[in-house]
C-alpha cells in the first residue's frame, strides 16, 4: 500500500475514534450509571409534552373496553413517533410489539422504549383454570408455578406487563368477575395475590417474567347487586378489614403496579380518590411503583357525576396520585394546559413519569429494548407440553367434591358402560372465559373428549347433548338421553353454563341451573341409575334444584387447556379431589351476598335445632344456611379430627398460642385435607365477624395415616383495624376453630387478657 494512502487512513482512522470519543454518550443513555441519574437526566429533557406521553397508554389491539373515542391505528403510531405513548395495551407477538418499539427507539426524539401490557388472567398460550377455580386448590407454590409459567409464555411474546393478579374481595355470584379473584376471604386472598405476584415478576431480572398489576384498586367487588360497574358503597371497618388486605399482601409481596377500580369510595371515583391514593396507597403503604388507569375510567368520572369534562376529569386523577392514563387520552390531551394553569404541579407529573421510567430500566428496556422479542424463543416456549402437563395438575387440584353419595364416585374399572349427556360437554367454544389471551379453545381437551380417553376402551362411553347450548332443550333430546342412559352404568351428566358467560360485563342476576338442564335431570333420575353431575361454569351457581337430583356433584369450574384429561382423572380415582370451594354457594339469590364471615346480629337463630325462631334475623321462605359453605369440598376419603387443644387456655399481648389437633385418614383412599384454622372476637370496640380464617395447612395423608396440624397464633392473627385503618388488639374471649371447612369445626375459648 503506497505511503500516502496508508498515512490518510491512518490520520482518518486516528481523528474517526478521537471523535467517537469525544461525542459524549447522554447520561440517561449511559449504562455505568445508575437508575436514578439516568432518569434524572432523562426528565430534564423532556417537554411537556413528552412527560404527558409517558403517562398515555393506548389499546393496540383487540378492545377489551369500549371503542369509543380511539383514535385509530394510524393516529396511534404519529403518537409513538411524537413520543407520545408510554405503553400499549393488547399488542401481542414479537414480531407485532418490536415493529412498534423500533418506532418508538428510532424515530421519537428521546428514543424512550414502550411497555407492552396484556390481561394475562390464566395463562398466555397454556390456558390454566381461572383464578377462582385456581385458589381452590389452597396450593399457593402451584398456584406461584401457574403464575411463572404464564408469565414465560407472554415475555417470550414480547409482554413486559400484566394486568393480574384481581384482588378484589367477591362474595356476589351475580358479578361475573368472581371468576377472576380468589373468593370471599381477605386473608386468603392476599397469600393467593401474593403468590401471583412473586409467581409472575421472580425478581424482575431476567426475560421470562412481567410486571404484575394488582388490581382494581379497591373495593370493585362490592358493586351492588352484584351488577357490573355499579355503586360500592361500604363502610370503613369494611374497606379497612375487608376489601384492603389483599391488595396490602400483593404490595408487600412487591408488585410493580396497580389498576385503579371502576368504582367509588365515600363518593368518589377511586381514580380521584386522594384518601386511597395519596393518604393510603403511596403514604400508609408507601408503594413506589406505577398505578395505571382501568380503560377509561379517568373519563368515567364524568359520567360519576364527579368531574365537569375530560379536562376536569384529568386534573382531578391527577391530583388524586393517579398516574398512567389507559385508554381515555384525557392527561395526553390536556396535561400540558393544566400545567400551564397551575392546575397539576410539575411535582406532580414527574414523580408519576418517573416512576414510569424507573420500571423501564429496572425491565432493562432502556439497554435493551429488544430483550422480550426473540422470535425463536417464542415458538419455543409456548404451548409445550410441559405446560400443558403442569395445567392439567393444577386443573385436577382445582376441582370441588360437594357431593358423593353411594360412593358413586370415583368410577372404577368394573364399570363398563358409561353415558356423557351434556352439550356443554362437547362445545369446545363454550369452554373458555374470555380473559384467556392468546389461548385457543380449539386446542383444550373437551369434556367429552378428556372422558372418552381416560374410560374407553375399558368401558363404553356413550354421549348425547341432552339440550341446546342455547339454554333450552326439547323431548327429542331428552329422550335420546334418557335412551342412551338406560344402557349405561353410571350418567355423567355436564351441567352449567358457558364460559363465554363468566368475567367483565357479564353479570347475572339470575346465577342458576338453567331450567332446561333441570328438567334433564329429572327425566335422568327416573332410570334410578347414579348420576355424576359435572358443573362447569365460571362462578358458584344455584345448585339447590340440582343436590336432590344426582349422586354426586362435582364443581369443575373453567379449568382451561386440559379440562378433559383433568376432569376424568378425577372421575376415575386417578386423582382423590382436594380441592374446597373459595365461595359460599348460596340457597337461593335471594341470600346473595352471603358469605362465612358474616356478622350475628343482635338476633341470631337459636343454635339449639328447636329453639324459638319469632322475632329472629331469617327469612320465612328459605334458611340462612347457603348451600355449600366457604372452605367446603369432600374427597373420596374421610377426615376425622381429634385431640384439638390449646398451647394455654388463657393469654396475654405479645404471646404465643399453639392450637393442635390429629387428623386421621381413616376411609380407604390416600388424599389431601385442607385444614383450617378460624378465631371469633366476641366482644371488641367494632363488631366482628362469627368467623375469620387466620390459618390453613393442606396435608397428604395415606389411607390409615395419622397427622397432628398445629397453628401458631400471635397478636397479628387477634388483631384488627378500627375505622381509621389503625391496627387493634383488644383483650376479651376468643373463640379458637379448627375443621374442615367454615361450618364443620371444632371450639376452644381462648381469653386474652
Ligand atoms: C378492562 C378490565 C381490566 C383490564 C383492562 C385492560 O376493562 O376492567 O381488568 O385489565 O380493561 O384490558
Amino acid at each position: 500500500m503506497p505511503k500516502k494512502l496508508a498515512f490518510y487512513l491512518l490520520t482518518f482512522a486516528v481523528s474517526f475514534v478521537a471523535l467517537a470519543q469525544t461525542k459524549p454518550i447522554l447520561p440517561y443513555k449511559n449504562p455505568k450509571l445508575s437508575v436514578e441519574e439516568r432518569v434524572k437526566d432523562l426528565i430534564s429533557r423532556m417537554t411537556i409534552e413528552e412527560k404527558a406521553g409517558q403517562l398515555n397508554q393506548l389499546n393496540g389491539g383487540e378492545f377489551t373496553g369500549p371503542a369509543k373515542n380511539d383514535p385509530g391505528q394510524m393516529a396511534k403510531m404519529k403518537q409513538v413517533k411524537e413520543g407520545k405513548v408510554g405503553s400499549m395495551l393488547n399488542v401481542t407477538g414479537v414480531v407485532e410489539t418490536s415493529a412498534i418499539q423500533k418506532i418508538a427507539m428510532e424515530e421519537s426524539r428521546l428514543g424512550i422504549p414502550m411497555l407492552f401490557a396484556l390481561d394475562v388472567i390464566h395463562g398466555y398460550s397454556t390456558i390454566f383454570p381461572i383464578p377462582l377455580a385456581e385458589a381452590c386448590s389452597w396450593d399457593l407454590p402451584a398456584i406461584e408455578k401457574n403464575s411463572s409459567i404464564a408469565a414465560k409464555e407472554a415475555a417470550a411474546a414480547g409482554i413486559h406487563w400484566t394486568f393480574a393478579p384481581m384482588c378484589d374481595i367477591g362474595n356476589d355470584i351475580r358479578w361475573g368477575r368472581v371468576m377472576e379473584g380468589a373468593g370471599e376471604d381477605p386473608y386468603y386472598g392476599g397469600l393467593v395475590a401474593a403468590s401471583r405476584v412473586r409467581g409472575f415478576q421472580g425478581k424482575l431480572d431476567d426475560d421470562a417474567h412481567l410486571l404484575a398489576c394488582i388490581k382494581h384498586f379497591a373495593g370493585y367487588g362490592a358493586v351492588e347487586s352484584g351488577r357490573e360497574y355499579n355503586l360500592t358503597d361500604f363502610s370503613r371497618p369494611a374497606l379497612w378489614n375487608k376489601y384492603l388486605p389483599p391488595y396490602k399482601a400483593a404490595v408487600d409481596a412487591g408488585a410493580a403496579t396497580l389498576m385503579n377500580g371502576f368504582n367509588v369510595l365515600d363518593g368518589v371515583p377511586v381514580s380521584g380518590s386522594s384518601f386511597l391514593i395519596n393518604d393510603i396507597l403511596k403514604a400508609r403503604w408507601g408503594f413506589k411503583g406505577l398505578l395505571v388507569s382501568d380503560w377509561g375510567s379517568f373519563s368515567e368520572m364524568i359520567s360519576w357525576g364527579h368531574a365537569e369534562d375530560d379536562k376536569d376529569a384529568a386534573m382531578k386523577a391527577l391530583n388524586a396520585g393517579s398516574m398512567m392514563d389507559m385508554q381515555s387520552q384525557t392527561v395526553i390531551r390536556f396535561l400540558p394546559e393544566l400545567v400551564k394553569e397551575g392546575k397539576v404541579s410539575m411535582q406532580a407529573v414527574d414523580e408519576a413519569v418517573m416512576r414510569t421510567l424507573e420500571i423501564k430500566f429496572r425491565l432493562g428496556l432502556f439497554d435493551q429494548p429488544y430483550k422480550f422479542s426473540n422470535p425463536e424463543r417464542e415458538k419455543k416456549m409456548l404451548f409445550t407440553q410441559e405446560n400443558r402437563s403442569i395445567a392439567r395438575d393444577a386443573a385436577r387440584k382445582s376441582i370441588v367434591l360437594l357431593k358423593n353419595e353411594k360412593q358413586t364416585l370415583p368410577i372404577l374399572p368394573t364399570v363398563k358402560k358409561l353415558a356423557l349427556i351434556g352439550a356443554f360437554a362437547d362445545s369446545k367454544d363454550d369452554m373458555f372465559d374470555f380473559w384467556i389471551a392468546k389461548g385457543e379453545s380449539k386446542n383444550a381437551v373437551s369434556v367429552l373428549e378428556g372422558i372418552k380417553a381416560g374410560f374407553e376402551p375399558n368401558a363404553v362411553v356413550s354421549f348425547s347433548k341432552g339440550y341446546n347450548i342455547d339454554g333450552t332443550t326439547s323431548e327429542i333430546l331428552i329422550k335420546e338421553a334418557v335412551e342412551k342412559a338406560s344402557l349405561a352404568e353410571v350418567i355423567l351428566v355436564n351441567i352449567g353454563i358457558s364460559g363465554k358467560m363468566a368475567g367483565e360485563d357479564r353479570a347475572l342476576a339470575n346465577p342458576a341451573i338453567p331450567e332446561a338442564q333441570i328438567q334433564l335431570l329429572k327425566a335422568l333420575q327416573k332410570t334410578g341409575k347414579p348420576i355424576v353431575a359435572i358443573v362447569t361454569s365460571g362462578r358458584p351457581l344455584i345448585l339447590t334444584e340440582v343436590q336432590p337430583l344426582v349422586s354426586s356433584i362435582v364443581q369443575c369450574w373453567i379449568l382451561g387447556t386440559e379440562t378433559g384429561s383433568a376432569i376424568a382423572d378425577v372421575l376415575s380415582g386417578q386423582f382423590n379431589p382436594s380441592g374446597k370451594t373459595v365461595m359460599t354457594f348460596p340457597y337461593a339469590v335471594g341470600q346473595i351476598p352471603v358469605y362465612y364471615n358474616h356478622f350475628k346480629t343482635g338476633r341470631p337463630l337459636p343454635s339449639e335445632p328447636d329453639g324459638d325462631m319469632s322475632w329472629k334475623s331469617r327469612y320465612r321462605d328459605i334458611p340462612n344456611e347457603p348451600l355449600y359453605p366457604f372452605g367446603y369440598g369432600l374427597s373420596y376419603t374421610n377426615f376425622t379430627y381429634s385431640d384439638f387443644k390449646l398451647s394455654s387456655s388463657s393469654g396475654s399481648k405479645g404471646g404465643t398460642l399453639i392450637a393442635s389437633v390429629n387428623i386421621t385418614n381413616s376411609g380407604n383412599f390416600d388424599g389431601e385435607e385442607v385444614v383450617q384454622l378460624y378465631i371469633r372476637d366476641l366482644a371488641a370496640s367494632i363488631i366482628r365477624p362469627v368467623k375469620e380464617l387466620k390459618g390453613f395447612q393442606k396435608i397428604k395423608l395415606k389411607k390409615g395415616e395419622k397427622s397432628t396440624v398445629q397453628f401458631t397464633l400471635t397478636d397479628n392473627e387477634f388483631s384488627f383495624f378500627n375505622a381509621d385503618g389503625m391496627t387493634k388488639l383488644e383483650p376479651g374471649r376468643f373463640h379458637i376453630f379448627v375443621g374442615t371447612d367454615s361450618k364443620n369445626t371444632q371450639k376452644l375459648d381462648f381469653d386474652l387478657k
